[in-house]
């Protein structure tokens, strides 16, 4: 066994390994993100040069970089982690910032760039906004709405996305807003269908649709004359897997298409329909340079690293990124893709990740992703790794309401948060204990995944040893009243607008049944999960006589964006689990 301190350096080392993610290419050279400094910041790598420079730091969200423009398009959370956010240019070649004075700060939460014009959508005073403006000018509001809407895409005469768009729950819409006209339209090809991430090139709007089987697939369609057609690959590379989901796609400067395709939490690169080799695990984005692939890849022992392929030769390498040292390696067992029965008997995904420090059965931790729309794949988790080298095996179950496993799947937490879901966790537990991985689980998650955790504690009081909770809810009612316009709608959706059942799955509806110790760990500018409610709860717990050690992160939000605030959330975690299932 190792000691504490033993322990503390290895958490640092993991969460300070520095982070790499393609953006895009502007000119001759290649833009990126990295934490490398402690924060995200923009990047480039100069082709000719072959060296690597800084442009700007502190950013939030970044728009597509585009070939012939100097320009990157970029935020910042300019509110201490409140996620509001202003909106900067910078020149790449002379470093030069540009910031639209006349903006607001507002939750921006997509931005795109054509090279000529920007469109994002923010949250409004009325509802959802959608903002165009030219780098050096003014943005201006052309479009709002009361629904969910996201800017995924725009052209020379289009903005081009997609939203719940029509108020059902459970299907998506795309949406073509004409710049000439300023006409907004909604387009599906099924009523009640999942339609997501139109990309447009010329009149072609190629996307992600579930209208035709159920099933994901990706179509095409005229924005002029609503034409559906399937899109043409060359190669057929990508039919040997069960792709159930798209993580991204786009057109190449010549007319085809490449995608990114998820199965089995692994997700691999194909350019017109040819696959892109690259090591097991996944790959979530990529840019072309003639015969060469800039890929953001990843992988469970892998930080995120920017891998180049060369078409030609099919050879690849990591041209940046971080390996872990030989003494973090060590410490990662095996890792196991299982399906596993819930309740019902629906299979449920989950990765288990064992760790070559603990015993076996040994200490276990039941890690529950955000979202509930995301998933834990076999990509780089900072949350599980940590856990792993201090001596705590790990299932990740990705219970219903993931993405990654079809449309039927994803929808099957909508009008059911902390219902059949709660279930598969509760599941993923039983299955690590009946397996001799566990000989005591503990749960833990951040955001929706911190919910997870207040949810099983109270009410399978019983099968947990310990709970971590980050930015957790404990009451949707309060947290209903204090989200703003894209909050309001997402919990909207979330519980498929019934609001009777906000109150029923609370955790606070059920306080008193908590037994395991608890720990809450909460940032304090936290507006998608605000700290409020967590407060009252914590006042509660006090009245009880619960036991319970809270952390409060003061100057950050909901996301993690600086190694900083990772450190602040998981060396309270990792203490408290290392007391708790001695
Ligand atoms: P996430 O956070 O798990 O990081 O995506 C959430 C924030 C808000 C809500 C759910 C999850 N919500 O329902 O409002």
């Amino acid at each position: 066994m190792s000691n504490l301190t033993e322990i503390l350096k290895m958490l640092e080392e993991v969460v300070r390994a520095p982070l790499y993610s393609v953006v895009g290419i502007s000119g001759d050279k290649l833009v990126f993100m990295t934490n490398e400094e402690g924060v995200e910041s923009l990047w480039y790598y100069d082709f000719t040069r072959r060296k690597t420079e800084k442009l700007c730091k502190d950013i939030y969200g970044v728009a597509s970089v585009v070939k012939d423009s100097p320009y990157i398009i970029f935020t910042r959370d300019v509110s201490k982690g409140r996620e509001l956010q202003q909106v900067f240019v910078i020149n790449i070649n002379n470093k030069k910032e540009f910031k639209f004075e006349n903006f607001t700060p507002k939750r921006i939460f997509s931005i795109d760039y054509n090279g000529e014009l920007i469109a994002l959508s923010a949250v409004s005073e009325k509802g959802i906004g959608l903002w165009i403006g030219k780098p050096f000018s003014e943005l201006e509001k052309v479009y709002e709405t009361d629904k969910i809407m996201i800017v995924y895409d725009l052209s020379k005469d289009y903005v081009v996305g997609y939203g719940v768009l029509k108020g059902n729950p459970k299907s998506y819409e795309l949406f073509f807003f004409n710049l000439n006209t300023n006409e907004f339209e909604t387009y599906t090809p099924k009523e009640g269908s999942v339609n997501k991430m139109p990309v447009i090139h010329n009149h072609k709007v190629l996307f992600v649709t579930s209208a035709f089987n159920g099933k994901n697939m990706l179509k095409i369609v005229d924005v002029e004359t609503k034409e559906l057609s399937d899109p043409k690959f060359t190669y057929s590379d990508y039919t040997k897997y069960n792709i159930a989901d798209y993580v991204s796609l786009d057109w190449t400067e010549d007319g085809k298409a490449w995608f990114i395709g998820k199965f089995n939490g692994m997700a691999k690169a194909f350019i017109d329909g040819k696959e892109v080799p690259t090591p097991e695990g996944f790959v979530s984005y990529l840019t072309i340079r003639d015969n060469m692939v800039y890929i953001t890849y990843s992988s469970f022992k892998r930080p995120h690293c920017i891998y180049e392929v060369n078409l030609k030769t099919g050879e690849g390498k990591v041209l940046l990124g971080h390996k872990l040292s030989e003494k973090i390696i060590s410490r990662i067992g095996d890792i196991k893709f299982i399906k596993y029965k819930s309740f019902d008997g629906l299979e449920i995904p989950a990765f288990i990740i064992e760790s070559k420090a603990a015993r076996k059965p040994g200490p276990t931790v039941i890690y529950v992703h955000g979202g509930p729309w995301a998933e834990v794949a076999n990509s780089w988790s900072t949350f599980i790794t940590s856990l792993v080298v201090s001596g705590f095996h790990v299932v990740a179950p990705n219970f219903r309401g993931s993405t990654g496993y079809g449309e039927e799947f994803r929808k099957l937490d909508i009008g059911d948060p902390g219902g059949g879901d709660l279930q598969d966790v509760v599941y993923a537990a039983k299955w690590a204990l009946k397996e001799k991985l566990a000989s005591k689980v503990a749960i833990m998650g951040y955001s929706y995944g911190g919910y997870m955790t207040y949810l099983a504690t109270v009410k399978y009081p019983d099968l947990w040893s310990a709970g971590v909770a980050g930015a957790g809810i404990v009451d949707w009612e309060e947290m209903y009243e204090l989200s703003d316009n894209l909050f309001k709608q997402f919990i909207n959706v979330l519980f498929a607008n019934k609001k009777e059942l906000l109150k029923d799955r609370s955790p606070i509806t059920y306080i008193e049944n908590l037994k395991a110790p608890i720990c809450i760990i909460h940032p304090q500018n936290d507006t998608r999960t605000p700290l409020k409610p967590v407060l009252k709860y914590i006042s509660k717990l006090l009245e009880l006589g619960k036991c319970f050690e809270v952390h409060i992160i003061p100057d950050i939000g909901h996301a993690i964006t600086k190694m900083e605030d990772a450190l602040n959330i998981l060396l309270p975690a990792i203490l408290f689990l290392k007391k708790r299932l001695k």
